[in-house]
């Protein structure tokens, strides 16, 4: 009898130790979006993009996170070209600024693909190569900026934004690394 006290007093100590240290480990939701974003260069930004999605936002993981501020990324270049297919067929402009548009809508677009690939990579739990996809899509997006002159133009302008959305899913996806840290 004694011992079946001690032996259930041991259980019940060690449901009590376990149901604390998940607790205390799987910060989720909104709880894990300020934290990642306290980390992110553009807080803000990174909280309104973490936040978006109704469904998956409310108990997000990092894993999550990073998909859904992918997501964004893409759909942010989807907006992008649609606004480069529009300066293209402007008549007035000089033949070498509608090069440079086509040339950058042409990277843009690799960019997009290169986001739909992180997040085929962070589906198959490969963080090496979603870390590889995100800086080809911030190289797609260096060579876009070279192929327009300028930087307050339309597309210049968009594509700081788009570098942003990246950077933060950049941030995390480095995180995911060492989810230790939460
Ligand atoms: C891309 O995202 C930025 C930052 O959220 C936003 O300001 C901009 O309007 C978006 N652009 C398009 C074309 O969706
Ligand atoms: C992300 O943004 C920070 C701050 O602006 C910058 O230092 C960093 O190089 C950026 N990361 C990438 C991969 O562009």
């Amino acid at each position: 009898m004694e011992s079946m006290k001690r032996i259930f007093s041991v259980l019940v100590l060690s449901m009590i130790v376990m149901a604390h240290q998940t607790s205390a480990e799987e910060s989720k939701g909104k709880d894990l979006i300020n934290k990642v974003c306290t980390m992110s260069p553009s807080r803000d930004l990174c909280i309104q993009v973490l936040s978006s999605d109704p469904m998956k936002s409310p108990n997000a993981n990092l894993k999550d996170l990073a998909i859904i501020s992918l997501r964004v990324a893409a759909n942010n270049a989807s907006g992008i070209l649609t606004d480069a297919k529009k300066l293209i067929n402007d008549e007035n402009l000089a033949p070498d600024v509608q090069q440079g548009l086509a040339d950058c809508k042409e990277t843009i677009l690799d960019a997009q693909s290169q986001l739909d690939d992180t997040i085929a990579a962070l589906l198959q739990d490969s963080q090496a190569n979603a870390k590889v996809w995100l800086k080809a899509a911030f190289a797609a997006i260096d060579t876009c900026d070279a192929s327009i002159p300028g930087d307050d133009d339309v597309l210049s302008v968009e594509s700081v934004a788009f570098r942003k959305l990246c950077n933060i899913s950049f941030t995390i996806v480095g995180l995911l690394a060492k989810p230790q840290l939460f």
